[in-house]
């Protein structure tokens, strides 16, 4: 049986989109697989006033089961009012690659959806994305779509130009697809080793400092596609503290770095709308989990970690709202259609 989002009470993009893009700031998309996670992001997201993107892999959604996943996300919903806030979010696919998983979450209360075609030719990138677009658009349901390819660590960013995107592409992608955002390729990627040591400098502490975003790959593409919501994938900066507490306490992360504080700022303030964080959120669980369980190896009981964890997790958001992406403080600027019905009520 299919479920509308709208039954579940929480938005598509588009007024966040909107309203992020008037106000110079960017909503937020947290990754999520498990309880602990959810609660960390509503309880962040509410403390800080901030709307946000509850965000859904393809490998979240069969980790979590896709049915159970629907209920999570109406229990959030009903979480955020029973705490009298205003918060409003919407639940997105990340990086989905089909027309089916696309037209499942849909199907199953999803607000939002990715359709990555980044890795297919131009034109079967275009067909695929305006096919979905067409279904999700029938059902009020926003649709993200990428051009240009996000570097992983096997990659050569700085060599392969081939992967960012291509400014001159842009146009005639969100014409032809008919897409509500899109997902840009300026030097982020996936994980925790965002570049190669090789690729960076080190400060005088020797700590690794990468290569700047392409902020002018960014600007070429606002002045092409004036207003249009951009979206960074790859945005997280692999927190120093956390990578410290991690192989402080029996991890391993050699070299892992991610992307300055400074510079998503900087990206909040533009035509991006969106930032994708994954990344930080499991270094901060990982860190947390790590410590507990190394200052006390009788323990066993999840909570007792996981709970810290947790709470990790929940400080790293309000941060992330407050002081880098400048979501703090504007939920009352998303109204939605479930506050705007219980007011006209
Ligand atoms: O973009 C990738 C996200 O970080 C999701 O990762 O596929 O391991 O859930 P995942
Ligand atoms: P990070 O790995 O930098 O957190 O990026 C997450 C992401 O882009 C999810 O789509
Ligand atoms: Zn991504």
């Amino acid at each position: 049986m299919s479920v509308s989002y709208k039954d579940l009470g929480i938005v598509n993009t588009r007024e966040m989109f909107k309203k992020a893009m008037e106000g110079q700031y960017a909503i937020p998309a947290y990754n999520f697989n498990n309880l602990e996670q959810l609660q960390a992001i509503v309880l962040g997201c509410v403390e800080s006033e901030s709307p946000f993107i509850l965000q859904v892999s393809s490998g979240a959604r069969k980790y979590a089961n896709q049915t159970l996943l629907r209920y999570l996300a109406q229990g959030a919903r009903e979480l955020i009012q029973s705490m009298d806030s205003n918060v409003n979010f919407a639940l997105h696919l990340d990086h989905g690659d089909t027309f089916e998983l696309c037209k499942s979450c849909v199907d199953s209360g999803f607000s939002s959806v990715m359709i990555d075609g980044s890795h297919h030719p131009m034109d079967k990138n275009i067909e695929l994305t305006a096919q979905v677009v067409e279904f999700a658009h029938e059902h009020d349901v926003s649709v993200e779509g990428e051009l240009g390819v996000l570097a992983g660590i096997e990659d050569d960013v700085v060599a392969a130009k081939s992967v960012y995107t291509q400014p001159e592409d842009v146009e005639n992608f969100v014409k032809s697809t008919g897409v509500d955002s899109l997902a840009i390729s300026i030097g982020t990627s996936h994980g925790a080793y965002k570049f190669k040591p090789a690729q960076c400098t080190r400060d005088d502490k020797g700590v690794l400092v990468p290569p700047p975003l392409r902020f002018d790959i960014l600007e070429e593409i606002e002045q092409r596609i004036p207003g249009f919501p951009i979206v960074l994938h790859g945005a997280s900066s692999v927190i120093p503290k956390y990578v410290e507490m991690i192989n402080s306490h029996g991890g391993k992360l050699d070299d892992a770095v991610g992307i300055p504080e400074e510079q998503l700022r900087k990206a909040a303030r533009s035509a991006v709308c969106k930032v994708n964080i994954d990344s930080d959120g499991r270094l901060a669980v990982t860190a947390a989990v790590r410590r507990v369980l190394t200052e006390k190896p009788g323990e066993f009981d999840p909570r007792k970690y996981l709970g810290p964890a947790r709470d990790e997790l929940k400080s790293l958001i309000i941060h992330k709202n407050k002081e880098v992406l400048g979501s703090a403080g504007r939920a009352t600027e998303i109204f939605g259609e479930a506050r705007a019905a219980e007011v006209t009520a």
